[in-house]
């Protein structure tokens, strides 16, 4: 059975996982084939933050599947810029669609809407916390070139603090056996629960700071952007911009079968001609996510209906600023154990900080 909600791709088991990469699969073979799956079933696409990707995607995987599609891209064009609340919002549109896929920029947004949907919810990115449907574009697309994911040596490259398709990505491949090379500045590398928990997965791990030097030995390289409207200024973003390009130079030093990913949009971190080089996939990896999204609202409405719940023990607020109790201050706290970590660890239920 599916859950309630798809806040985390972690909360799908590995068969689920490749059902959804199966069911994809086949979708992209034949597209036609499926439409009408979804007759009469109502998509709403709640985006509190910019995107053209994930929610276009979602909006033509609806549409390709028979359903219909409503929703807002801006949310100061809702009630909310009236001070509704994003429980209010939540228990309003849940009760006209049959699924949502919502976009938010506080960390752990996803997780409060899940408690007041009366219908299964789908994250399409809370703040710099996590992007599970980029994952399963992410995964489509390596499965689809690769035959595999696993086993591979997977460099992943740029913001991997604020990256929430990279937290995601690593969440989901340390399953699989695969090594990670992690090319960032210091002031950019991962948050410590997706290091607990790659230390706990034993997956080979190298964190560098020159793509140049890692590039040879790569399978797969994943490139980032900075993501400059996590920053807590322009000086400290304008310090992090341009650390890393890859460019046709770069390229040369790469394998032959290497597979360039990007979740996009890219600022400057990928030169133009390297969209020539056919190892640069990240425009066929955006034509999947809609074959992937296609596949999960698909199993998600075979999925449990009723609202999601706080599984933790509650405490004082979360102290990140960036965590959506911080807004919507009628949000109970609630904290969980870090089961990754080598000492006694709380992390927020909403935002894992
Ligand atoms: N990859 C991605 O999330 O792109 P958008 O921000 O355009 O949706």
């Amino acid at each position: 059975m599916y859950p309630h909600s798809l806040i985390d791709l972690s909360e799908l088991n590995a068969n689920q996982v490749q059902d959804i990469l199966s069911l994809a699969d086949d979708i992209k073979k034949d597209p036609k084939r499926y439409f009408g799956a979804c007759e009469g079933k109502i998509l709403a696409t709640l985006f509190y933050e910019p995107s053209t990707r994930t929610q276009m995607s979602f909006q033509t995987a609806m549409l390709r599947l028979g359903g219909e599609t409503i929703g807002f891209d801006n949310p100061m064009n809702s009630s909310v810029s009236k001070g509704e609340s994003l429980a209010d919002t939540i228990r309003i549109v849940s009760g006209y669609a049959d699924i949502l896929a919502m976009r938010h920029p506080f960390e752990g947004a996803a997780k409060a809407a899940s408690l007041y949907a009366k219908c299964p919810i789908i994250n399409a990115g809370d703040g710099g916390h996590l992007h599970p449907t980029q994952t399963l574009t992410d995964l489509v697309t390596i499965f689809g070139e690769k035959h595999t994911v696993s086993g591979l040596t997977i460099g992943m490259c740029g913001d991997l603090k604020n990256g929430r398709t990279v937290h995601s990505l690593v969440k989901s491949l340390c399953k699989n056996n695969n090594k990670f090379v992690f090319i960032s500045t210091p002031e950019l590398g991962l948050p410590q629960y997706i290091l607990n928990l790659l230390e706990a997965s034993g997956c080979k791990c190298e964190f560098v700071t020159s793509l140049e030097e890692a590039i040879p030995e790569l399978d797969v390289l994943y490139m980032t952007r900075i993501q400059k409207e996590r920053f807590a200024s322009e000086k400290l973003y304008e310090e992090q911009k341009n650390v890393y390009v890859l460019d046709a130079k770069k390229m040369l030093r790469a394998k032959a079968d290497l597979i360039v990913l990007h979740p996009l949009p890219r600022v400057d971190e990928i030169t133009y001609e390297v969209d020539e080089d056919p190892r640069a996939l990240y425009f066929k990896q955006a034509a999947c996510g809609v074959y992937a999204r296609m596949a999960l609202i698909m199993k998600m409405l075979e999925g449990e209906q009723g609202k999601d719940k706080l599984e933790g023990i509650s405490g004082e607020r979360c102290k990140n600023p960036n965590c959506i109790t911080s807004i919507e201050k009628y949000l109970p706290p609630s904290y969980k154990k870090d089961a990754n970590a080598s000492v006694e660890t709380m992390l927020c239920e909403y935002c894992e900080h």
